[in-house]
């Protein structure tokens, strides 16, 4: 098969780095060492891309900070999949123009999914006359520069060029924690869901060779990382642009014969795609965590396919019954979106009785939002926001009290769990997770981030649970 994808050649990347370096000799001579302050939106992708954003900063001799005000290069890597993230964006973004009065000299970067729209990043230009740099996800690998060509000759620059998206190996990375990782194995979406802006924004379905991917991941567990999350809107359809047929199952088995003691996780499986060898290889491979993040959005057929999710409610509830005859502690968890255009409270009772049946550990759960260029956005929404508020809070209520009964029944159960992190609260001052993922805040006890541990779990909320190391 042929591969379609783009791979931006090696000496593009280079080239990138020159002007990294050429940053670098200017900012040695600023009387102080300049600090970034990189403020990211939305999902684990642009976590992701954020830290490959450090990383190219660091390299251009940058420090990191959280304030605006020692900030003299702020990026903002933003979000588009519901109005409420953009609005959130574009207060902060505002609010920048009375910061950069102060700091004239303030370099303000606005990137990621929301400029990628077009009527967003001609508002930017429009009426946020304070923002020098606006780019794309696409453009992201062209960072260094832009910075560049700003700090040499003022002005405003736009990259926002519509694309099909490439593959860029080899941008230097700055991580944000030392025991969890973000692997992207693939980027874009070809699945155009009728309310989802992220196809539109992020370009089609790419995969990263796997022998880029297996290297990054033996970089990880040799720096002692513990916990690699794989990322990709869809990694169930991992491999399909690849010369060398390669699909997700495959490629998890490969990532289970690298030496060390780490767990695997991924996210996020579209349901149409995930299959009986993915749950097998899922059961065999011991460093793949016990946990499936499987979005179904919606329990009513007909609204599942205005939607354009091409699965049934049916195929996926035989989907989860073939995976929890294989792994039965598995721990589940999903995406539904109330008040998608034309569903009615009956079509919505559906919803509810996905949960009950499943009984998932955890929800993500949201109300419609109309994104403009989707299906969705031009559809008929008779339904009064009262109405889906209603309809929001009876899913919230049933899932908290399926989340508590299902924490409560780990109560006296002994885990082996990744200690991750230390906590403000004396009575509970380090973190922890089981293998499925759930929080256990821990009592006492000595450990430190990055082992794993025994916890034997002592209590339980809706949140999370209770334990102490044994
Ligand atoms: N690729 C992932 C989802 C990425 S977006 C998948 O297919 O599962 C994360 C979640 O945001 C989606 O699963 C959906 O539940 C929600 N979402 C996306 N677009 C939305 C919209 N327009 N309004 C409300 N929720 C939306
Ligand atoms: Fe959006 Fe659907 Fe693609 Fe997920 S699979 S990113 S919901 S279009
Ligand atoms: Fe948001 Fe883009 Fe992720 S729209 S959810 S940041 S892919």
């Amino acid at each position: 098969m042929e591969r379609t994808t783009t791979i931006i050649p090696q000496e593009d990347i280079q080239a990138q780095l020159a002007h990294c370096q050429a940053v670098a000799q200017l900012t040695a001579q600023w009387p102080e060492r300049p600090l970034a302050f990189v403020d990211t939106y939305g999902c684990q992708q642009n976590e992701a891309d954020s830290e490959r954003l450090r990383g190219y900063l660091e390299q251009m001799g940058f420090g990191f900070t959280q304030d605006e005000e020692q900030a003299r290069v702020i990026v903002i890597n933003t979000c588009a999949i519901r109005e409420h993230a953009e609005q959130r964006v574009l207060g902060n973004a505002g609010a920048l123009v009375h910061v950069k009065r102060r700091h004239p000299e303030q370099l303000i970067c606005l990137c990621g999914c929301m400029v990628q729209q077009p009527q967003t990043a001609q508002k930017i230009r429009e009426s946020y006359r304070h923002v020098d740099l606006v780019f794309g996800p696409h453009a992201l690998w062209k960072f260094p520069e832009m910075v560049h060509a700003l700090l040499t000759h003022r002005g405003r620059r736009f990259s926002i060029e519509d694309e099909a998206g490439s593959i860029a190996e080899g941008i230097p990375v700055v991580r944000q924690d030392s025991v969890k990782a973000w692997v992207s194995i693939m980027y874009g979406c070809n699945n155009f869901c009728a309310y989802c802006i992220v196809p539109y924004v992020r370009g089609r379905e790419r995969s990263r060779r796997p022998e880029d991917i297996l290297a990054e991941i033996r970089q990880l567990a040799d720096e002692g990382y513990k916990d690699i999350t794989l990322l990709g809107q869809n990694v169930n359809s991992y491999g399909k642009d690849l010369e060398e047929p390669m699909d997700f199952a495959d490629l998890l088995e490969r990532i289970n014969e690298i030496p060390g003691e780490f767990l695997i996780r991924f996210m996020t499986s579209h349901p149409k795609d995930a299959t009986q060898k993915l749950f097998e290889t899922m059961a065999r491979c011991e460093k793949v965590a016990p946990a499936l993040h499987l979005p179904f959005q919606a329990g009513n057929d007909r609204v599942l396919k205005v939607m354009n999710r091409r699965h049934t409610r049916a195929q996926y509830l035989e989907k989860i019954q073939a995976l929890k005859a294989l792994i039965p502690d598995i721990v589940l968890t999903s995406d539904i979106i109330v008040g998608f255009p034309g569903e009615t409270t009956q079509e919505f009772e559906d919803t509810l009785k996905v949960l009950e049946e499943v009984r998932f550990d955890a929800l993500f759960t949201f109300i419609f939002s109309p994104r403009k260029g989707t299906p969705a956005a031009a559809m008929d929404d008779p339904m009064s926001r009262e109405e889906k508020l209603q309809n929001f809070n009876r899913l919230t209520a049933l899932q908290d009290s399926i989340s508590e009964e299902k924490h409560r029944a780990y109560v006296g159960k002994t885990l082996r769990c990744l200690v991750d992190g230390r906590s403000d609260d004396p009575r509970w001052p380090l973190t922890a997770r089981t293998p499925g993922n759930r929080l256990v805040r821990i009592a006492g006890g000595d450990a430190a981030p990055g082992q794993f541990r025994d916890a034997r779990i002592t209590g339980a909320n809706k949140w999370s649970l209770f334990g102490e190391l044994v």
